[in-house]
């Protein structure tokens, strides 16, 4: 729908002359005719207050206008905010999600959590023939889970894309997260410790295959606010190391802001107020980006996506690629055991038979805290989503067949608005409106169990998410930097040396191209490394 949507877009833009950021053509103004078409197309669906200050907009102002308003559908977006606020009895999915900015409200509260309770009856961990975990898999399974998947990385079938098109509003930083500096010795960022995860897998699977060279291209989906500022930095940094063919950024989708009465809000005369359409959005920006088109070129077959925010990421993992190769796994996911019954992640698990993802706000204190029968020690319902699927190619090969059944949720939010009286731009102190966003794993229920993977994994190897402020204690920048730290020391200590510090937390920082899982440090063996301290080069 919505490739279709820019298509139409597209060689209108091309029959007004409008496209003048590509161009360099001069904006002009659309005719009448064109104009009352577009008119008549809000006004069918009681959208017309878009065109409220049209008449005194100068000509380039009403030229971006028409641009934007052709690019929105207005019957779409009244029938996706309706089905967003008036979810099916069912599929309670698309209700309310926990970004909502709400005052809270004891009576809702209580209501909330009956409704929560009467859904979790349908809720079920998943069963143990959909799952395994590095916790307990024989060594022979991990080794060849690993050895399969270097193996496809090596033929070049292999493919990652980062999501990294959030704000992170809660970090407290207007720069893209990926550029954030966790305040490791050697200042590397988000971005720096993922794009060398790959330059350093290339030449593990390059050498153990003796290929001449070995190709992970990293797709990275940015949104609006995300875009510029990440394809700056990379090419400030010289893509890591990575050739810049192959790294590749696109652009995700925005939706229409809607105030609280259903209406497509206006941030400024000319322009409506969009957000971007959540992480979701990444299944259309595969196919509007030509991305799928570029997977599909390079012979890809296995594909690994990953959040920006995770310091510990293990992008492109051997494991869990093989792992889900060798299931067959149209999507796998990998879960780490959550840490009580409060943390704020999302859990796997099957949902009227089916494998799906429920948000630690949509959980009801009861099930979040019960245990599992065989187990005291653990909780039921542990399977925390750390938002790294596999996707084999061939599912991503039948979006269209699905895109359009992902639901909507909502979040309630301030979203500064042009007041239609006067023009004004007014910043509310309460929600006054709602965003609409996809989740990317509302993709999950569409599977049949046997479709789908779930690979169990170390916490403290794989899960380190950037969420917060510095200061807060949790997820936040100081954790991530401790949690790589540490790992760099475990690993070392395995590897035969003894880390000493004067600190009570042993630190050494090992460069990804160095070692990417803890492999090829048998350099440091008998040695004394005094930390803080920085394995920059081998030897
Ligand atoms: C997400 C998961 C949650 C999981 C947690 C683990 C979703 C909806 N929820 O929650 O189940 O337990 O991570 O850390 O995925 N992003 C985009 N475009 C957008 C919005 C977000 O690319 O429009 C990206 C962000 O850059 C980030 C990722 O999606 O890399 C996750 O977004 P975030 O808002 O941080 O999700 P959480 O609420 O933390």
């Amino acid at each position: 729908m919505a490739a279709a949507t820019k298509g139409t877009v597209t060689n209108l833009l091309e029959k007004l002359n409008l496209a003048s950021k590509e161009t360099g053509v001069p904006p002009k103004e659309p005719s009448k005719e064109e104009l009352d078409e577009l008119r008549k197309r809000y006004e069918e669906h009681k959208q017309e207050q878009v065109f409220t200050f049209w008449d005194e907009l100068k000509v380039p102002e009403k030229a971006a206008l028409f641009e934007q308003l052709s690019g929105v559908d207005p019957k779409y977006i009244n029938e996706i905010t309706h089905r967003a606020l008036h979810p099916p009895e069912k599929d309670q999915k698309s209700k309310e999600d926990k970004k909502s900015e709400d005052d809270e409200d004891p009576e809702k509260d209580e209501e909330a959590e009956d409704e929560k309770k009467k859904e979790a009856q349908e809720f079920e961990p998943l069963p143990e023939s959909a799952s395994a975990s590095l916790l307990d898999s024989k060594t022979e399974d991990l080794q060849s889970w690993y050895d399969a998947g270097l193996k496809l990385i090596a033929e070049s079938k292999v493919a990652v894309i980062l999501m990294a098109g959030g704000q992170g509003t809660r970090l407290g930083s207007s720069d893209p997260k990926g550029c954030f500096n966790i305040g490791l010795p050697s200042a590397k960022s988000l971005f720096q410790l993922q794009g060398e995860r790959i330059v350093k897998l290339q030449l593990l699977a390059q050498k153990k295959h003796e290929k001449e060279s070995v190709i992970v291209p990293w797709y990275i989906m940015t949104s609006g606010p995300t875009r510029k500022p990440t394809e700056k930095f990379f090419q400030e940094h010289n893509y890591f190391g990575l050739p810049k063919e192959n790294v590749l950024i696109f652009e995700q989708g925005v939706l229409p802001c809607i105030s609280n009465d259903g209406k497509i809000l206006l941030e400024s005369k000319s322009k409506i107020a969009v957000a971007p359409d959540g992480n979701g959005g990444i299944y259309q920006a595969l196919l509007t980006s030509s991305v799928r088109t570029d997977m599909r070129d390079r012979g890809i077959e296995h594909v690994h996506a990953y959040c920006v925010d995770n310091c510990l990421v293990k992008v492109a993992d051997p494991t869990f690629i093989g792992f889900a190769a060798e299931k067959k796994a149209s999507i796998a996911t990998k879960v780490v055991r959550k840490r009580n019954a409060k943390e704020s992640v999302g859990l796997i698990l099957l949902k009227h038979g089916k494998p799906d993802v429920v948000e630690y706000s949509e959980i009801d204190k009861e099930t979040a805290e019960a245990k599992d029968s065989k187990n005291n020690d653990l909780l039921k319902f542990r399977a925390a989503n750390i938002v790294n699927h596999y996707y084999s190619f061939k599912f991503l090969e039948s979006i269209e067949e699905w895109v359009h059944k992902l639901p909507h949720h909502v979040a309630r939010k301030k979203i500064p608005y042009c007041d239609l009286e006067n023009g004004d731009t007014v910043k509310p102190e309460k929600p006054n409106g709602i965003k609409l966003e996809l989740f990317v794993f509302d993709v999950f229920p569409l599977l049949k169990l046997e479709e789908f993977a779930c690979l169990e994994v170390k916490r403290e190897d794989e899960f380190s998410p950037l969420k917060n402020a510095s200061g807060t204690g949790e997820d936040d920048p100081e954790t991530s930097k401790k949690d790589i730290l540490s790992q760099g020391a475990r690993w070392v200590q395995a590897a035969g040396a003894t880390v000493e510090s004067e600190k009570p937390d042993l630190e050494v920082e090992v460069s990804p191209l160095v070692s990417y899982g803890g492999e090829g440090l048998e350099f440091v063996s008998g040695k004394n490394i005094k930390g803080p301290a920085v394995l920059e080069k081998e030897n």
